[in-house]
């Protein structure tokens, strides 16, 4: 198979190059899947510029990607061959990424992709979706409750828009331009403002009369001074990334309010939450509520660009077409 790889940490466009590897064999418990698109986040270009590097000769990027199993190992179905699905958590502490003609991972990462549903989508759901999934429900419910997703046009932070509107909460949502304001709407947000405005806390306060229960945030330390100003008592500031300097936090504002900040790594999420993840993604997907941003597709051999494009914060969904290798 064509395969993008490197062997040491660096610059996109100096340690990525195509190479022609052995297909892998699925071991037990595991299923092959020939890969359509890859997708790439954030975390692909920052593991290959800060490791670490899986153990093995050579990294294949990639965490999240779409396909069809075309081989599956011992303990497998074989009713499993032949099942559209998307894959993730492929790169997590093993050399194999989804940035090749194939892709083996535990048959549990490759989640079955309904009817009529792209690969293209397929490819952007699992690093942003489970994110936002773990996000929203890790401490409880949020049915009815008021969620502000900071960061709304952004990959989690729309995911999280339209998981939280899927969950039955009301959700608001921040951005700093028209665009991204506009897709955040689209995904389901009640209001959307501006964050870079002057006026974002008194708008914030305006919208959410109540205060709000649940933050999705994604600059912990630019925002926790509005953020703690909007919260409900026993609210929960949910920090899925934050600004390379450590936040200073508002102690006794945050203790006033019986309020919570949680840090969540998707990577070592409890199994029960990657379980319900995959479940309510799939509900959502199978009821057309979850929908694309605007997708750039770059072929295989493009992928120094493709993992740029990303590092150099891209609007919308960047993929790999692995098909085209
Ligand atoms: N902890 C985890 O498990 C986990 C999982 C997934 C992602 N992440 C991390 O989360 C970050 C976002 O990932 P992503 O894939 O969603 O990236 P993305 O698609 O590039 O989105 C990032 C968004 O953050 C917004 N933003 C930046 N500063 C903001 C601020 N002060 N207030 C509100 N919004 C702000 C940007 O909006 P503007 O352009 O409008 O500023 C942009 O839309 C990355 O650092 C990634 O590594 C962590």
């Amino acid at each position: 198979m064509r395969a993008a790889q490197y062997d040491r940490l660096g610059p996109a466009a100096d340690v990525l190059s195509i190479v022609e590897l052995d297909d892998p064999e699925p071991g037990p418990g595991e299923v092959r899947v020939e890969v359509s698109f890859s997708g790439v986040n954030p975390t692909d270009w920052k593991r290959r510029t800060a490791g670490p590097l899986a153990p093995g000769p050579a990294q294949i990027p990639n965490q999240d990607g779409a396909g069809i199993i075309d081989a599956v190992g011992a303990g497998v179905s074989t009713q499993r061959l032949g099942e559209r699905v998307w894959v993730f958590h492929a790169a997590w502490n093993r050399p194999g990424g989804t940035a090749a003609g194939y892709v083996c991972v535990p048959g549990a990462q490759a989640v079955t992709l309904p009817e009529g549903v792209s690969m293209e989508l397929g490819a952007s759901l699992g690093i942003p979706y489970i994110t936002a999934h773990a996000a929203l429900t890790y401490d409880g419910d949020i049915a009815d409750a008021t969620v502000l997703v900071t960061g709304g046009g952004g990959a989690v932070g729309h995911a999280a828009i339209e998981l939280g509107a899927f969950l039955g909460a009301d959700v608001i949502a921040s951005a700093s331009t028209p665009e991204k304001a506009q897709v955040a709407r689209a995904a389901g947000a009640r209001a959307v403002l501006d964050y870079r405005s002057p006026d974002y806390l008194t708008d914030l306060r305006a919208t959410a009369p109540m205060g709000v229960d649940r933050i999705v945030e994604v600059a912990l330390g630019a925002n926790i001074a509005a953020s703690q100003a909007v919260l409900r008592p026993g609210a929960v500031i949910v920090a899925y990334a934050s600004e390379a300097t450590d936040p200073v936090l508002p102690a006794r504002a945050l203790m006033t309010l019986n309020a919570q900040v949680r840090f969540l790594l998707v990577y070592t999420l409890p199994q029960d939450r990657i379980q319900a993840a995959t479940a309510d993604i799939s509900q959502a997907l199978g009821e057309g509520l979850i929908t694309s941003l605007p997708t750039v597709v770059y072929p295989l051999e493009q992928i120094a660009l493709a993992h740029e494009a990303v590092e150099t914060g891209t609007f919308g969904r960047v993929l790999v077409d692995v098909r085209s290798s």
